[in-house]
């Protein structure tokens, strides 16, 4: 059985470099899907409050003959629950959903910073990891200034940011400061949703080198430059061809030539964090 490569975060915490994406996978199907995933060596399983999915994750999890030690579920706050008196309860209903004694990683989806009230989802999180409902907490979309007024308000660091990360958008600045804060970058829509990336003529000749497709090419690229990579993938095919491309070792080269297809206007949609919401 394949397994990936783990990554460390500033407190020791580990995550696979890469984990199955879970946006779109529901009802009994999505069970299915994340239960053959678990079975093929995937433990890290990626779902969110508002992907309307948790329990459908929850049911793969405990359908999968893998001890539920081994397995780590992320999360997320939705935005509409930031004040402190919802972030504890949405907390705890997502655990519910989930079906599980404590999520293992719990993010704040985005930081809506206009609503000025992710400081208040943070203590909610600080609090539930105090409390043992939630085991590791993190966030995602967090700009440095975010991640900055977080861990001085609470002297706490989240183990994790969970952002927008593919060829296209590398991030590298992001990447560094993560990288000097001991904070894992996790890249969301790692595949850039298999779209014309996977087109690109760098991408295939690196691809023919390795004698690999263009989708492991790409995650091979995560797995080099130290992020952890979810893509999401329905069919066993998929799944099992995206965790062996963590194993696939690429050229410095190679990586820097893929890197080289980066641009400021990269991003899939219109995401930036300082001015994109979702509730
Ligand atoms: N924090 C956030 O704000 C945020 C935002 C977006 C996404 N996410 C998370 O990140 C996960 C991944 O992002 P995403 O779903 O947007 O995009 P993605 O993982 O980049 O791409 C998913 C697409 O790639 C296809 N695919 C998967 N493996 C493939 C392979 N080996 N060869 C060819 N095609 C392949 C999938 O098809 P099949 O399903 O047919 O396999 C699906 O159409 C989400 O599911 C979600 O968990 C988080």
């Amino acid at each position: 059985m394949t397994h990936a490569p783990v990554l460390t975060a500033h407190n020791g915490f580990r995550l696979p470099a890469v984990g199955l994406g879970t946006y779109g996978l529901r009802g009994d199907a999505g069970a299915d899907a994340v239960a053959a995933a678990l079975e093929a060596g995937y433990r890290l399983v990626d779902t969110a409050f508002n992907y309307e999915n948790e329990g459908s994750v929850g049911a793969g999890v405990a359908a999968a003959s893998v001890d539920r030690a081994e397995v780590i579920v992320t999360t997320k706050l939705p935005g509409r629950h930031h004040a402190v008196h919802k972030a504890r309860t949405s907390i705890e209903e997502s655990r519910h959903r989930l079906g599980l004694d404590a999520t293992d990683l719990h993010l704040i989806h985005w930081p809506n910073p206009s609503q000025d009230l992710y400081g208040q989802a943070w203590a909610a999180l600080v609090d539930a990891q105090q409390r043992g409902v939630v085991r590791q907490i993190g966030v995602s979309n967090f700009l440095p200034e975010h991640l900055d007024r977080v861990e001085s308000e609470t002297g706490v660091r989240p183990v994790a940011n969970q952002i927008e990360v593919h060829p296209y958008f590398p991030q590298e600045e992001a990447l560094a400061l993560h990288a000097e804060r001991g904070i894992l970058t996790v890249a969301w829509s790692p595949l850039g949703r298999a779209k014309e990336l996977l087109e690109e003529p760098v991408i295939g000749e690196v691809a023919a080198a390795h004698d690999i497709t263009p989708a492991q090419v790409v995650l091979a690229w995560h797995v080099a430059r130290g992020t952890v990579s979810i893509p999401k993938a329905s069919s066993p095919e998929h799944q099992q061809a995206n965790l062996a491309a963590a194993s696939v070792v690429l050229e410095d080269a190679e990586v820097e030539a893929i890197t080289a297809l980066g641009r400021p206007d990269g991003r899939l949609f219109d995401a930036d964090p300082a001015t994109h919401e979702e509730m």
